[in-house]
């Protein structure tokens, strides 16, 4: 959720510091601060905006680290703001994630004397550092010796008064990144800050440690050893990170659907053969098992576990392999019973970060079972944890909210579906309908995106109910899910996503005037039943909304107002479906006048538990 910012090269560190907490305010965040060698320490609760506001125009130095807090231990004040430092006032620190035994670290401290300012876990390590380093000491082995005693999550970067031309970085469980420049050595805990100065970019891994200096930077591991690590090149321009003239992230996110479900399928579709080719799959040891599994496990968090699910019928009906769907934050804490012979794990992630998603890769790993990841952020965490996967290829989504990300986590499923399929026996003809289909996809999502108006019009009708159901069948269950999600992480509104089947077992009792349901109702082979499900509603008197396919004219009897998308295959209408639900859920929230891009008490990339 924090975020981290570093430098150390020929420039004033200070600029780059706050572009770059200004690029990671998407993270969400409660106060922010810096630390620039020879120039001292600012923070500020609150905005990036307020700390750009009392920075004085001297304030400059040739290093520095900066970080925006999301506060987990401690009220958000400006005594808890990042950075963080010792009773000397040498070491200073910033940090993501969670110090566990910092409660014991600071006992222990005090009883030697030393007073604490702040309530936070970072501070204690901050605390330590200092108490560590001795006269004769780098600072790189009072970082190494602290970190041994800390038990907990850390992306950190640490300055000295004493080393000013420095600044050493560590990571374990919470990201971390250099960006190698001309000028200098930029650090960061994702991309964004970065893009707008360096493409080449080095990934940290958990344990490894990198000492920035003014002559360049040096990695070391656990065991002190020097480790060569790859220079990446980043792909995604700082223009692509960009809003492009859209109010919000998230209406320009939404907008790009054509050219992510372009890019997702680019290269990947296999007319020949009639399947789909996914780099990842094509070794031969994770081909093999693939080729045998027996049952499949889906987990991930949000938004993405409502790709799996979707995931899940579409393998099902495509290859005929069982699968299961877990939240990843309940899979990681149940008693595994899965057999590592024939069983594959595919975790989902936007982000690559998630915490909770994390921890459930890792517990599939212990018990031996295969992991696949199906990931936007190239070089993450979870791409880097798994043992082989597909990215995305959605490009930078800043937005909280999920909405390329999720159309191409969608589409990924459809790919490994049909690649799965075609090895258990769907036949060339099926393989060649399904592959016609994927390829109409930009074009008919372009044409949802010409009808923005008549989906405002609605939104704006229903702009301020109190409450709203979703409903839809079989495909389009979660798509209910997801839709709910949408409306009230941006808009605040109660939403609740329901399979339309349900609303006689209880749901249909809050059904009146004023409560509005939308039904996700195509002309697919669930549409008859989700009719009668809409009669079910109308005779309570509830208000409907219809989402539904071109040509569909029989609707309009039953609903109050209508959306409509294109037909095409039912396993792939999810991937159209949803795109008038994020914008309904858009411009209902604009109406309410939201902050869309950074709601309240949520943030992009959930990086602690
Ligand atoms: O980065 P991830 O895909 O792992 O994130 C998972 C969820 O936190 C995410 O989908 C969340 O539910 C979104 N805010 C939904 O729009």
């Amino acid at each position: 959720m924090c975020g981290i910012v570093g430098y150390v090269g020929k420039k004033n560190a200070a600029p780059f510091l706050l572009e770059g907490l200004s690029a990671l305010e998407y993270r969400g965040y409660d106060s922010a601060g810096m630390y620039v060698s020879g120039a001292g320490a600012l923070k500020r609760a609150g905005k990036v905006a307020e700390l750009i506001a009392c920075v004085p125009d001297d304030f400059e130095g040739k290093s520095g680290i900066a970080h925006t807090r999301w506060a987990t231990h401690g009220a958000p004040t400006e005594l808890n703001a990042h950075p963080h430092t010792d009773a000397s006032k040498t070491v200073w620190l910033v940090h993501n994630g969670i110090i566990e035994n910092h409660s014991e670290i600071r006992k222990d401290l005090e009883a030697k004397g030393v007073v604490f300012a702040s309530q936070t876990d970072s501070e204690a390590l901050a605390q330590l550092i200092g108490h560590l380093y001795t006269e004769d000491m780098l600072l790189e082995d009072a970082v190494r010796a602290a970190l041994a005693q800390v038990q907990g999550t850390y992306g950190v970067a640490v300055a000295s008064t004493r080393e000013p031309e420095k600044v050493v970085v560590a990571r374990m469980g919470s990201p971390l990144m250099l960006g190698v420049g001309e000028d200098g050595i930029y650090v960061a805990s994702d991309a964004t800050p970065i893009l707008p100065y360096t493409r080449k970019a080095v990934y940290l891994d958990d344990g490894e440690m990198a000492i920035i200096t003014d002559q360049g930077y040096v990695i070391t591991d656990a065991d002190e050893a020097h480790v060569d690590k790859p220079v990446t090149s980043l792909e995604w321009s700082a223009e692509a990170a960009q809003k492009k003239g859209y109010e919000h992230f998230m209406l320009k996110e939404i907008m790009e659907v054509g050219e992510v479900i372009e890019n997702t399928l680019r290269g990947r579709l296999d007319t020949a053969n009639a399947t789909a080719i996914l780099g990842g799959f094509q070794d031969t040891d994770i081909h093999g098992y693939l080729k045998h599994a027996k049952r499949i496990i889906i987990t991930g968090c949000g938004s993405a576990y409502y790709a799996g699910l979707i995931g899940k019928t579409m393998i099902e009906e495509l290859a005929g392999i069982p699968v299961e769907v877990e939240i990843a934050s309940e899979l990681r804490y149940r008693r595994p019973t899965a057999d590592p012979k024939d069983t594959v794990l595919i975790a989902v992630s936007q982000s690559g970060e998630t915490a909770d998603t994390l921890e459930a890769i890792r517990a599939a790993k212990r018990q031996g079972i295969l992991t696949l990841g199906i990931v936007n952020v190239v070089g993450s965490t979870v791409a880097r944890e798994t043992d082989a996967g597909v990215y995305n290829h959605a490009g930078p989504e800043i937005g909280v909210a999920s909405t390329k990300a999720f159309i191409s986590q969608v589409l990924v499923f459809a790919l490994v579906a049909l690649h799965l399929a075609r090895e258990r026996g769907l036949s060339k003809q099926e393989g060649s309908d399904f592959i016609k289909e994927l390829e109409t996809l930009p074009e008919k999502a372009r044409a949802i995106l010409t009808r923005t108006k008549a989906i405002e019009a609605v939104a704006k009708k229903y702009a301020h109910t109190r409450d709203f159901l979703y409903l839809g069948r079989k495909f389009q269950c979660p798509i209910a899910f997801e839709g709910a999600l949408k409306l009230k992480e941006i808009s605040y509104i109660h939403a609740e996503g329901y399979g339309a089947g349900e609303m006689k077992h209880g749901p249909l009792a809050l059904i009146d005037t004023d409560f509005p349901s939308l039904v996700l109702a195509p002309r697919d082979s669930m549409y008859e039943k989700t009719a009668s499900n809409i009669e079910e509603i109308r005779a309570r008197s509830g208000k409907v909304i219809a989402l539904t396919t071109d040509g569909n004219d029989d609707i309009t009897r039953l609903a109050d107002d209508v959306l409509y998308v294109p037909e095409t295959h039912e396993a792939l209408l999810p991937v159209l479906t949803t795109i008038p639900l994020q914008l309904f859920a858009y411009y209902i929230a604009k109406e309410r006048d939201c902050p869309i891009d950074k709601p309240r008490n949520l943030a992009k990339s959930v990086t602690v538990e």
